[in-house]
């Protein structure tokens, strides 16, 4: 299979994740990550919003590490036109649904395990004066979500079939079953992926910050405000990317990425389920399953 070009330039743009305490926890991300926060209404409850240095992402109150919705967004208003009409075709049922960062006319699917994925077109203006940068900025945009699933097999097949994302790599266990399925929708290695687990939640949601210099600045940066690495620094195998995560108050995996693989119409890339493929430098990695 090759990379098909149905979704290509759909970036993964902001993030709404489910928390005990959404003010708290925007307090955190502000803190930490170099963000602007705010107080929203959206959707008939009461967000917060963190914003700044490409990096979005709002907070509401709901079970810890449950996703509200993740947005991608598309290049125009064509675009999102045309993948609506593929969506259409692939029997996808489709609801219109507002974001506070995006254009009248962002809608949303239902993934096998009821994540909502939400498309569409940055608002210009809301765009300018959300993203722009501050006196603490610190280079990594949001790049990519992890789950995790019961069964990654149905969830590959929805993304892969349905959505038109172009499955990258592959983690297989050696009974054959499908550990982790790694997926893009652009030229970035993945911009989503799941690892099988005996739970159905966000994984982890990763900043990709480009270059190894910069990890270390994040690192510098983390270690000023009192926190502490949990994984890492490492190399994933699949990806191939330079990784640290922290974790936030409500136990969130935030990962830091650098070097993360360009796509050139590749075949599927293979890998055996176990602790090297996470982590080639070893010798710590967290299996999932
Ligand atoms: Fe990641």
């Amino acid at each position: 299979m090759q990379q098909n070009n149905f979704l290509n330039n759909a970036f993964l743009h902001h993030l709404s994740i489910q928390c005990a305490d959404p003010k708290s926890l925007s307090s955190f991300y502000s803190e930490t990550l170099g963000m602007k926060s705010k107080q929203i209404h959206h959707q008939e409850k009461i967000k917060w919003l963190c914003f700044g240095n490409d990096r979005r992402i709002i907070f509401s109150p709901g079970k810890k590490k449950n996703l509200d919705f993740a947005a991608f967004s598309l290049k125009d208003e064509n675009s999102l036109m045309n993948f609506k009409n593929i969506l259409i075709n692939n029997k996808v049922s489709i609801s219109e649904y507002e974001t506070p960062f995006f254009m009248k006319g962002s809608f949303g699917v239902k993934d096998p395990d009821n994540n909502l994925i939400i498309f569409g077109i940055t608002e210009k203006n809301k765009g300018i004066a959300l993203s722009s940068t501050y006196s603490d900025n610190i280079y990594g945009p949001l790049q990519h979500l992890t789950f995790k699933s019961k069964d990654v097999e149905r969830f590959e097949k929805f993304y892969s079939e349905k959505l038109g994302f172009f499955v990258s790599d592959r983690v297989l266990k050696d009974n054959g079953e499908l550990a982790t399925s790694f997926l893009t929708s652009n030229h970035e290695h993945h911009t989503i992926a799941c690892f099988k687990a005996d739970v159905e939640e966000i994984d982890h949601h990763s900043y990709e910050t480009g270059e190894w210099h910069r990890i270390k600045d994040w690192c510098d940066r983390f270690e000023k405000k009192g926190i502490q690495l949990k994984w890492g620094p490492g190399r994933h195998g699949p990806g191939n990317n330079l990784f640290i995560f922290i974790e936030d108050p409500e136990t969130n995996w935030i990962e830091i990425s650098a070097e993360l693989e360009v796509l050139h119409n590749r075949e599927v890339k293979i890998w055996k389920h176990e602790p090297k493929t996470l982590n080639l430098w070893g010798p710590h990695s967290i299996m999932r399953s």
